[in-house]
């Protein structure tokens, strides 16, 4: 079956490539955006930058600044009220989201409900979003979730608390700068978690049962970039080369998965964000080694291709070997990048044990786990739960 690749129509990347901003935006006819970002954003100066260049283009803008991390659905309707009221007696044609993967998967949600209509749930996979929403001009400024360039958001359903995973074409950004200059103040948590979470993109996107060879190539690329640089990035927040590849890494992870797909360290990553309020890249973290040795020995081959593709294996080694040295690398990683357990990181065991159910159920039914090489019962998922949380 021939693989459905879904991308940007255009991006600009590099460093300095926010300059490129009302070119991208006159080459796609947009000329009445609404900024959404955070408010970190909107007083570090980042957004200043960009409005500035607006300003320079004659291109009028609004801003909403009110999202937040874990998007939820509470956030998105608020955001949608904002593109409700117009600009200059014009409608908002365009969403500029400007900050990391919580902004542009805002951003994403708005378009879709502003289009829809209803509410977000119902648009959760695997559910057809009907009708494509403004475009979106996504903007990084964290290396990690790829969002600029997904046909994915999650968001949060504020009644639930269930991270909804939402797919499709009208969730694809039109366009997206890719400047790593934006990510040289990132903090070392950030640029850690949010680098393991493009590693995890990678690594699954190549793994999953709906890989292909568009997507391999990429996320064999993103692993080479990200594996040899996430260190230097956390520990040289200013290097420049690593910060340049780290943010190479997370894009083209983010192209790979999304034209592939994400697998069982994501479907459970959501449940344990939605309830226990952890980063999504940390989530990541803390499953990702032994999740990646439950379900090594289904895929031998592919898993050892991951650890040639990161450098810990050569090519003449046996997979065996090479998927034992992945395992053992990714244990180092987390040790390296002082990545807590649940226990460490202060969750109630009592209330963790409490949910496993309901986390495994949540993760199974967001359709993740079936596209991992070994696909688990719930029983199984709960096991992992209670694997990593020491
Ligand atoms: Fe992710």
């Amino acid at each position: 079956m021939a693989a459905l690749i879904i991308a940007p129509r255009l991006m600009a990347v590099g460093g300095g490539a926010l300059a490129d901003l009302p070119g991208l935006m006159s080459r796609l006819g947009l000329a009445h955006p609404l900024i959404v970002t955070d408010p970190y954003i909107a007083g570090c100066g980042i957004l200043d930058r960009a409005t500035a260049l607006l300003d320079d283009a004659h291109i009028p803008w609004e801003v909403f600044k009110d999202t937040v991390p874990d998007p939820t659905t509470d956030a998105l309707d608020a955001g949608v009220a904002r593109m409700r009221a117009r600009i200059d007696n014009h409608d908002f044609d365009s969403l500029v989201a400007i900050g990391g993967g919580s902004s542009i998967d805002t951003a994403k949600g708005m378009s879709v409900l502003f289009a829809n209509g209803g509410r977000m749930r119902e648009y959760k996979v695997p559910n057809e979003i009907p009708l494509a929403g403004p475009p979106v001009v996504a903007i990084p400024t964290t290396a990690g979730t790829g969002s600029e360039v997904t046909r994915f958001t999650v968001i949060t359903d504020t009644e639930t608390d269930e991270k909804m995973l939402i797919a499709g074409l009208a969730c694809c950004p039109a366009a997206a700068i890719v400047d790593y200059e934006l990510t040289l103040t990132m903090p070392l948590r950030l640029t850690a978690d949010t680098g393991i979470d493009s590693l995890t993109h990678a690594i699954e996107a190549y793994v999953s049962r709906r890989a292909n060879p568009f997507a391999d190539g990429l996320a064999k690329n993103a692993m080479g970039l990200i594996a040899r640089n996430i260190r230097t990035a956390c520990a040289e927040p200013d290097n420049r080369a690593a910060r340049e590849a780290m943010m190479l890494g997370a894009t083209t992870a983010g192209m790979a998965f999304s034209n592939a797909s994400v697998a069982l360290v994501h479907g459970m990553s959501r449940p344990i964000g939605a309830f226990f309020h952890v980063p999504h890249g940390l989530s990541n973290a803390m499953l990702l080694p032994e999740v990646t040795a439950f379900s090594a020995p289904a895929s031998l081959d592919r898993y050892a291709d991951c650890a040639r593709a990161m450098g810990v294996a050569d090519e003449s080694e046996g997979s065996q070997s090479a998927v034992a040295r992945l395992v053992d690398e990714l244990r180092r990683l987390n040790a390296d990048l002082q990545v807590p357990s649940p226990r460490e990181y202060g969750i109630d065991r009592a209330r963790y044990d409490e949910l496993l159910p309901v986390m495994a159920n949540q993760a199974l039914a967001s359709g993740s786990p079936a596209n991992n090489p070994r696909v688990p019962s719930a029983e199984e998922i709960i096991e992992l739960y209670c694997r990593v949380y020491e």
